[in-house]
């Protein structure tokens, strides 16, 4: 088992890419601490999988705080930060409102920034720790019609790498962007986006699972050399000539 005893956060793991990875993460032997903004959701998860569970908005910097003091408390120490949580919606720059830009960057990149901040001075104090931000290939190009998406995951590949700076050398900081995989984020507007999964190379579009996996591996010792990276799993469609945009 590659996390065995790991105490593990995974933001936004009662379905869907977080859930797997919850899921991936306590089949490897860590005690998973599930969360969500709805209760009965968590709880049922945690039940499942034989772990913890917090309940915060993170655009809320209380709930936060509490549900780290509650980890804290819990289990003493956090050993692996998985920030997944996303808000989508559409709008081109000259559409998306003040107010919806304001949401998705509080959910999308000052979610994540806290989460780091309260994971970090954990790890820190406690000399090592893994955390790993979910990203998306429009953070890296951009996306027709999802502006504020599209920025806050730009954003979030550049807190990936300043994290990574910052607290190195006791805690490795890394990047996962999922490609187009089948919860409804990726298979929204499926009928406008059949051309784009037929110039996926690996021709299908993605399962939670495929990113959970890699999720293991970067959260695990094996990625003991690893930080800093951010690793597009995406059946190579980043890094593919006409690879369009990438929600
Ligand atoms: N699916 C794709 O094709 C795709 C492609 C590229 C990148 N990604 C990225 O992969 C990650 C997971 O995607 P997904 O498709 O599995 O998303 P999803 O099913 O929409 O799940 C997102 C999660 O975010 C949580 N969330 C949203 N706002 C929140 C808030 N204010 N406070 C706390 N939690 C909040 C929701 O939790 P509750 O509703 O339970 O509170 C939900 O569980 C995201 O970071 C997404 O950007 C996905």
């Amino acid at each position: 088992m590659l996390l065995k005893n790991k105490i593990a956060l995974v933001t936004g793991s009662t379905q869907n890419i977080g859930l797997a990875i919850a899921r991936a993460f306590a089949r490897e032997g860590a005690k998973v601490v599930v969360h969500s903004r709805h209760e009965a959701d968590a709880r049922k998860v945690a039940q499942e999988i034989n772990g913890d569970f917090c309940i915060a908005d993170v655009s809320d910097a209380t709930q936060v705080a509490a549900m780290f003091e509650h980890i804290k408390k819990t289990h003493g120490r956090l050993d692996i930060l998985v920030n997944n949580v996303a808000h989508s919606t559409k709008g081109g720059i000259l559409d998306i409102t003040l107010e919806e830009w304001n949401r998705i960057l509080a959910i999308n990149l000052t979610g994540y920034f806290l989460c780091i901040q309260h994971a970090g001075r954990m790890m820190q104090a406690q000399g090592s720790g893994s955390i790993i931000n979910i990203s998306a290939g429009s953070g890296e190009r951009s996306s027709p019609g999802g502006a504020a998406y599209s920025i806050s995951k730009g954003a979030i590949n550049s807190l990936t790498k300043q994290a990574a700076a910052d607290l190195a050398p006791t805690v490795r900081v890394n990047g996962l962007i999922s490609g187009l995989v089948g919860t409804p984020i990726g298979f929204k507007d499926m009928g406008n986006r059949k051309p784009e999964y037929d110039m996926i190379p690996l021709r299908r579009i993605g399962q939670p699972d495929d990113v959970a996996e890699a999720a293991v591996f970067l959260a695990s010792d094996k990625a003991s050399y690893i930080t800093n990276s951010i690793l597009p799993v995406d059946g190579g469609r980043l890094n593919s000539m006409g690879s369009g945009s990438a929600r």
